[in-house]
């Protein structure tokens, strides 16, 4: 692997890092929004693609038939154990590379367009990123970062307060885990500036609905469960929470409980994903 980052990322990334369950999950759940925000792009066949942090490849797989024939779509990132889950997924024409997004081993101009999503403000220095990843761009190429939740997830429809608590309590941890502070948490909302400050042209935003109701699908269910309830949620969250509001959220979250979320008819889930468009 090409120089590997000295320090974890912002948000503790290393090459030995694995949460390849988790972003599965959330591919699987967010499939139909970010298969429309990949359509917006009008990819066309024969171009080359790099998806800068591929993650687990899925949206490398859905990229890469938009560019057949005669397209190249290249995944890279930086941790092991999700390039060995993308490698279970790669298609003939693409190709995977593990290498620190600031290092990547491609010449300059090789790309027509590069796709990120989620990855750009785990970097300790996300506009070294964005230039980095701006010269590996042919003149007239573009950037495409996806964010997740640039807007406020709504869980609970039923419950403003508690929701704002358990988010709060989300804040608190990562501030303590990651010694990160609310304005770094909330800087993924500046992809547009920093796009802009890198010298992109022509910047876009789009941001794409993700909305469920009950019933819900077994993605859903999943991604909800496991990557929001028991891992994003879950007793991590104990110490930031009243006894009384850790005790509600865990009924909710609990499938066992009759009080769980995902039975009750007034489930309303909301979630944004932002594909910002920027041409070098
Ligand atoms: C939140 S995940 C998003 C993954 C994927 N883009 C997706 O949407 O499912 C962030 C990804 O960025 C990768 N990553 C973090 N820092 C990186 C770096 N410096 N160079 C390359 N990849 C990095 C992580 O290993 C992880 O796979």
């Amino acid at each position: 692997m090409n120089n590997p980052a000295a320090l974890p990322g912002l948000l503790g990334d290393t090459a030995a890092r694995n949460y390849a369950h988790k972003l599965k999950l959330f591919n699987a759940f967010a499939k139909p929004e970010i298969s429309r925000a990949i359509a917006s792009l009008e990819l066309k066949p024969g171009m080359r693609v790099l998806d800068a942090g591929c993650g687990t490849g899925e949206v490398l797989r859905w990229l890469s038939p938009q560019i057949q024939p005669g397209g190249i779509a290249i995944g890279t990132d930086l941790a092991s154990a999700h390039l060995a889950a993308a490698r279970t997924l790669a298609s003939r024409d693409t190709w995977l590379v593990q290498a620190d997004l600031l290092a990547a081993p491609f010449a300059d101009a090789s790309f027509d367009l590069i796709w990120s999503s989620n990855v750009i403000h785990h970097l300790r220095e996300p506009s070294a990123g964005v230039v980095f990843l701006a010269n590996l761009l042919r003149p007239g190429g573009r950037v495409a970062m996806g964010q997740s939740s640039f807007l406020p997830d709504m869980y609970f429809a039923w419950d403003a307060r508690l929701e704002r608590a358990t988010n709060e309590a989300v804040r608190s941890y990562y501030r303590d885990r990651y010694q990160v502070n609310e304005k770094e948490l909330t800087a993924v909302r500046a992809t547009v500036g920093l796009l802009r400050q890198t010298g992109f042209r022509n910047v876009t935003a789009n941001t794409f609905m993700i909305e469920r109701v009950t019933p819900l699908s077994l993605e859903d269910e999943n991604y909800l469960v496991e990557a929001i309830f028991r891992d994003t949620w879950g007793p991590r969250l104990q110490p930031y929470l009243s006894g009384e509001d850790y005790g509600e959220l865990s009924r909710l979250c609990d499938p066992l409980h009759t009080d769980f979320a995902l039975r009750r008819p007034d489930f309303h889930f909301l979630q944004t994903f932002t594909l910002v468009i920027g041409e070098i």
